[in-house]
C-alpha cells in the first residue's frame, strides 16, 4: 500500500492508522488519547492531519488530473483537518502534517487552545512537570498565547482515587487513557466520566480502584492529573536519577525505570518490554519499594562481649568471623541463598562451594519443576499471550506472577500483540476496539481459593490442586476439571501453568501422569518458579553435596553464610526456634531482619535495586540488573560477603568481584551478560536441579505492601560509622 506524506510517498502495511503513517514517514503530529496498547478513539481532537484519496469511475480506473503522461490520479481532499489516530491509511492516499499545512497547524494550535482552557497551568508544583505531553506538545504547537480571557475553572486538587493514586481534576484533559486501560487491560469497568462539560471528570465506583495494577493509570495519563502518591512531590523529572533495570519482586522479571534522587529510590515506573511486560507492571513492583531506602544497614556489625551489635570495620567483621571460625574447618560452613540473587552471586557461590569443599549449600525457594523442564519447550509469555487454550492449575497469579495475570487476560482479547514500526511502535492500533469481546471459552481456572483471574474465566473451579491434577491427567467426575482437559485436548496451542500449589502436588505418580497428558495433548507446561531467579540459580550447581545441610536444615549447621533469608523471621524453613548448639551466624542483609538480630557478623547487602549482575525470568529470558543510584554505605552483594569470609578463611576465590563473576557466566552462556539488553534474551538454560516438590507460600503482595505500609516495624535504629577501605574485590 502506498500512502504520500507531506510529498514522500512511502510503502505501508495494510491495516496502517493514519498516525502511525506520519511517524513512519519521519514526520510528527502531537497526539494525546492515543496509546499503543489501548484502542484508539478520537478523544482528544490533537492528531489533525489534512487527508485525501484518489476515486474510482465505475469501470475501476482511476479519475484523473492532468493530461497525457504527465496526469496522475486526482487527490480528493476531505473538507476539514481530520484525526488520524482513527483513520485508516488507504491505498494512494495523500496526508498533510502541520509542516506543510497551514490549516493544519491552525486547527491543532486552536485544539489546543480548547485543552488549555481551563487547564491550572501550574507546572513549577506539578510532578509532571519536565516530563509532560501537554508541556511539550503545547511548546511546539500552541499559539503561545491565549485569545481568551476569564477565570478559570476550578476542581478538586487533590482528589484520592485510592491510596496509591492521587487525581488532579483540573489538570485532567479528558484523554480517557486511564478508563479504556481498566476496561481494556485488565478487565475491571471501574473508572469512568461523570458530569458534563467543562464540569467532566474521571471519577470510581465506591471503593476506589482495585489493587493488582492500578499504577499503570500513573504512567498513561499524559498530564500530571493522576499522581503516583508513594512519589507524590518527592522530586522534579530531572532531578531523578532514571536506571532501567529488571524487577525481582517475582519471577515474571517486568523492566522496570527505578528512579533516584539524593540517594534515595522515590519511584519506580514500568519500562516498556514488548516480550516481558509490555508497558505495565504490578502495584507491588510499583509501591513497594519504599523498604529500599529505609532503614537500611550500611557498615558492617559485629556482636561485642556485652552481646550486642555493633558497627564495625571490615577488618573487625574478618577478624570476628576468624575467630568464629576458628577450630573449625571451611567444609564446616553452611551457605544459604536468596533465590532472588542473581546468576552472578550464584556462580560464585558456586566457585566458593568448589575452592572449600563445603557441602552445605542451597538457595531458597527452590525451582520446583515438573519433571519436563525442557528449557526450549516453556512456552514465553508473548506465546502465552497468543494461545488459544490456558488452564491455569494450582496458581495464586496475584501473589506468584502478576503480570502473567495480564498476558493471559491479553490472550482472550485476541492475543493481537502490537504492531512495530521502525519508529519503534505503532501508536494508534486499529485492530483494538473498546470493550474487546472476551474469548472467555478459551481460560480454565482450577484453584483452591477464588481469585481475581477466575472471575474472568469460562471455565472456574475451587478445586485442590491435588484433585485437579488427577482429574486433568486420568478420568474425572468434575465437570470443569473435565472440561479444563478438553480445552487443552482439543485447543492448536494449549499452555497449561502450574502454579506454586500444584507443584507442591506434583509428586512421583501425578507427575508421570502429567508427563504423559501433556505429550498426548501437545500441552506445553509454565512451571511458576519459586523466587524471581529460582529457575535461573537451578542451572547452578547450589544443592547439598554428599552429607551437606539442606536450607531447612540451618539450625544443625556448626557455622552459617545467610544471605537475604529470614529464616528466624519467617516460618518458612520451619527451624526450631534455637540450634541444638551455640551456632556461629553470619547473615548477610539489606535490613536488620529477626536472624540477623541473632548474628554474630551481620554484612551489609545491596538490594536488588542496587545491584549489577544478570537474572533469569519464568520464561528463561536472561534479564539485566543495573545499579540505581541508591544511598547503602558499604553495602554489597554476596559476591564481597563470600570475598570477606574467604579472606578470614585465608583462601583465594576465583570470583572476587562481579566482572569476574560475569567472565565466567558470559564463557559458560556463551554470550556476553555484561551487555544484556533491557529487554532481555532469552536462553537455554539447563536444569542442573529441580526440587521434587516445593512447600512455600508465595506472598509477593503481601510482603512487598507491608514493607511499604510499614518499613520501621521490625528495624531497629543503626549507628552509622565512616566509610573504610573495603578489602578484597576485583573491581
Ligand atoms: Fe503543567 Fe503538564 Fe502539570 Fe499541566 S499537567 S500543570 S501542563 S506539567
Ligand atoms: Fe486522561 Fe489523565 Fe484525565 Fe485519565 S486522568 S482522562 S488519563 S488526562
Ligand atoms: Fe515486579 Fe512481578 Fe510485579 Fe512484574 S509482576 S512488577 S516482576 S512483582
Ligand atoms: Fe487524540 Fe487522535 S484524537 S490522538
Amino acid at each position: 500500500m502506498k500512502v504520500t506524506v507531506d510529498g514522500f510517498e512511502l510503502e505501508l502495511p495494510a491495516g496502517t492508522s493514519a498516525i502511525d503513517a506520519v511517524f513512519q514517514a519521519g514526520k510528527d503530529v502531537p497526539y494525546f488519547c492515543a496509546h499503543p496498547y489501548l484502542s484508539p478513539v478520537g478523544a482528544c481532537r490533537m492528531c489533525l492531519i489534512e487527508s485525501g484519496s484518489p476515486r474510482k469511475n465505475p469501470d475501476g480506473s482511476f479519475i484523473m488530473e492532468g493530461e497525457g503522461e504527465a496526469a496522475t490520479p486526482k487527490i480528493f481532499w476531505f473538507p476539514k483537518p481530520m484525526a488520524a489516530c482513527t483513520m485508516l491509511a488507504t491505498e494512494g492516499m495523500h496526508i498533510r502534517t502541520a509542516a506543510t499545512s497551514e490549516v493544519v497547524s491552525k486547527s491543532q494550535a486552536g485544539m489546543m487552545e480548547f485543552t488549555l482552557l481551563n487547564h491550572p497551568l501550574d507546572c513549577p508544583t506539578c510532578d509532571k512537570g519536565g516530563a509532560c505531553e501537554l508541556q511539550d506538545r503545547a511548546f511546539e504547537y500552541g499559539y503561545g498565547a491565549s485569545r481568551f480571557g476569564f477565570d478559570r475553572r476550578h476542581a478538586e486538587k487533590h482528589y484520592p482515587l485510592s491510596d496509591y493514586v492521587i487525581l488532579d481534576q483540573e489538570r485532567c484533559i479528558h484523554c480517557k487513557r486511564c478508563v479504556r486501560y481498566f476496561e481494556e487491560v485488565p478487565g475491571q469497568e471501574v473508572l469512568d466520566f461523570i458530569e458534563r462539560g467543562g464540569h467532566t471528570f474521571i471519577d470510581t465506583a465506591e471503593g476506589g480502584l482495585p489493587t493488582g495494577f492500578q499504577g499503570n493509570i500513573t504512567d498513561i495519563c499524559p498530564v500530571g492529573a493522576l499522581l503516583d502518591n508513594v512519589a507524590r512531590f518527592r522530586g522534579r523529572n530531572w532531578e531523578y536519577d532514571h536506571t532501567p533495570t529488571t524487577c525481582t519482586l517475582c519471577p515474571v522479571g517486568c523492566s522496570i525505570t527505578v528512579d533516584a534522587r539524593n540517594g534515595r529510590l522515590e519511584r519506580i515506573v514500568a519500562h516498556e518490554n514488548r516480550e516481558v511486560n509490555e508497558a505495565w507492571i504490578c502495584d507491588a513492583g510499583r509501591f513497594g519499594h519504599v523498604f529500599a531506602s529505609e532503614q537500611r544497614l550500611t557498615t558492617p556489625l559485629v556482636r561485642d562481649e556485652d552481646g550486642q551489635l555493633r558497627a564495625a570495620s571490615w577488618d573487625e567483621a574478618v577478624e570476628a568471623i576468624r575467630q568464629g571460625m576458628a577450630g573449625l574447618d571451611a567444609r564446616d560452613l553452611a551457605l544459604y541463598l536468596n533465590a532472588d540473587s542473581t546468576l552472578e552471586e550464584g556462580i560464585a557461590a558456586e566457585a566458593f562451594a568448589g575452592l572449600t569443599g563445603l557441602a552445605s549449600i542451597d538457595h531458597w525457594p527452590r525451582q520446583p519443576g515438573y519433571g519436563g523442564n525442557d528449557p526450549a519447550s516453556t512456552p514465553s509469555l508473548s506465546e502465552v499471550a497468543q494461545a488459544d487454550a490456558v488452564v491455569v492449575l494450582g496458581a495464586d497469579l496475584g501473589e506468584e506472577a502478576p503480570v502473567l495475570e495480564l498476558r493471559i487476560l491479553e490472550m482472550l482479547r485476541g492475543g493481537l500483540l502490537p504492531a512495530e514500526f521502525h519508529h519503534g511502535t505503532a501508536i494508534a492500533d486499529l485492530r483494538l476496539v473498546e470493550r474487546p469481546a472476551r474469548k472467555r471459552e478459551r481460560l480454565a481456572v482450577l484453584s483452591s481459593q477464588p481469585s481475581r483471574l477466575g472471575a474472568q474465566a469460562g471455565i472456574s473451579a475451587s478445586v485442590e490442586a491435588s484433585a485437579a491434577l488427577a482429574g486433568l491427567t486420568g478420568s474425572s467426575d468434575h465437570p470443569q476439571v473435565k472440561a479444563a482437559a478438553e480445552l487443552l485436548s482439543g485447543a492448536e496451542r494449549p499452555i497449561l501453568i502450574l502454579g506454586a500449589e500444584a507443584l507442591a502436588a506434583l509428586s512421583g505418580a501425578a507427575r508421570s501422569a502429567l508427563q504423559a497428558f501433556t505429550q498426548r495433548s501437545g500441552t506445553r507446561v509454565l512451571a511458576l518458579p519459586a523466587g524471581a531467579n529460582a529457575r535461573g540459580l537451578a542451572s547452578l550447581n547450589l544443592v547439598p553435596r554428599s552429607g551437606g545441610l539442606r536450607y531447612d536444615q540451618l539450625a544443625q549447621a556448626r557455622v552459617a553464610l545467610v544471605s537475604r533469608l529470614d529464616p528466624y523471621g519467617s516460618d518458612e524453613a520451619q527451624l526450631p526456634a534455637q540450634a541444638p548448639h551455640r551456632q556461629f551466624l553470619i547473615v548477610h542483609d539489606s535490613h536488620l531482619t529477626a536472624t540477623a538480630q541473632r548474628a554474630d557478623v551481620v554484612l551489609p547487602a545491596v538490594t536488588n535495586y542496587e545491584k549489577r549482575g544478570t537474572t533469569v525470568n519464568l520464561e528463561g529470558r536472561l534479564l539485566p540488573l543495573r545499579p540505581a543510584a541508591i544511598h547503602s554505605g558499604e553495602a554489597g552483594d554476596l559476591i564481597r560477603a563470600l570475598g570477606i569470609v574467604a579472606e578470614a578463611l585465608e583462601v583465594r576465590t576465583s570470583v572476587r568481584g562481579i566482572r569476574s563473576a560475569q567472565t565466567l557466566l558470559s564463557e559458560r552462556l556463551g554470550l556476553n551478560v555484561a551487555e544484556l539488553p533491557v529487554n532481555g534474551v532469552r536462553a537455554a538454560l539447563g536444569m542442573r536441579y529441580e526440587a521434587p516438590a516445593a512447600n512455600y507460600t508465595p506472598r509477593l503482595w503481601k510482603e512487598g505492601m507491608k514493607r511499604t505500609d510499614a518499613p520501621h516495624q521490625t528495624m531497629i535504629e543503626l549507628p552509622v560509622i565512616s566509610a573504610a577501605p573495603l578489602p578484597g574485590g576485583d573491581d
